[in-house]
């Protein structure tokens, strides 16, 4: 079999973080929820553990009580980062911010939330091969979820803010606590699916053969 690389090379280029543009008012069915984790887990773990879970939160309730915490947990953090960006003249990533604090002000508007979670927590210490290994064996599949997400019209982003309310959120959710939640992917239909590759600097000034 053969890929049809013009649909594969664009599913992967024009996979982006959706915030302004995620359909509020559009409901998701669970099914489709499922068929994009059952191709999720098709992703790499190391030495195959496979110890990972997902929530899936389409509670109103429970979404409110979540995007209460990522509100109040990043506190400023998103309003100064975008004048930051603003002050220095970086338009990319001001438009950035402006998505995110959007994002932080309509999270629970949201219709589904998935949480991907890994069995393990690093020490504080952790070297870099535990570290590696850990997220190694949740963040592929996550983002495998996102392409699948994009590949049928819906479209999410990667945030980790609810994190600095991690243990207010484990308890809305009751998540066990040997689980680390590495994750919160607003989930929605997309208004349009025309999403456009992202400027990104020259490969050939970031990749190193043979020699750094
Ligand atoms: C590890 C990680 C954490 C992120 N955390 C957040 C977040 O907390 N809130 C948010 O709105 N976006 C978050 N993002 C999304 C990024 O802002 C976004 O991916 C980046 O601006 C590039 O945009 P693009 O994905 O459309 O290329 C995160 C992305 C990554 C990979």
């Amino acid at each position: 079999m053969e890929f049809d690389l013009s649909m594969t090379d664009e599913l992967l280029a024009t996979t982006r973080a959706v915030r302004k543009r995620l359909d509020l008012d559009r409901q998701v069915p669970r099914e489709v929820i499922n068929e994009c984790l059952e191709l999720a887990v098709q992703a790499p773990t190391a030495s195959n553990s496979q110890t990972w879970h997902w929530i899936v939160v389409d509670d109103a309730q429970k979404r409110e009580a979540i995007a209460a915490q990522y509100r109040s947990g990043q506190g400023a953090i998103l309003a100064e980062a975008k004048e930051a960006a603003a002050q220095r003249g970086d338009a990319q990533t001001t438009r950035v911010y402006e998505g995110a604090v959007w994002l932080s002000e309509n999270l629970h508007r949201v219709p589904v939330f998935v949480i991907p979670c890994v069995q393990g927590r690093p020490p504080e210490d952790a070297p870099p091969i535990v570290l590696s290994s850990l997220y190694g064996s949740i963040m592929p599949a996550t983002w495998s979820f996102q392409l699948a997400l994009r590949s049928r019209g819906l479209g999410s982003t990667l945030t980790t803010l609810h994190l600095l309310r991690e243990r207010e959120v484990a308890e809305i959710i009751g998540i066990p606590g040997d689980f680390l939640q590495v994750a919160l992917l607003p989930v929605a239909y997309t208004k349009g699916t025309d999403f456009k590759r992202a400027a990104r600097p020259p490969v050939s000034k970031i990749t190193h053969w043979n020699d750094w």
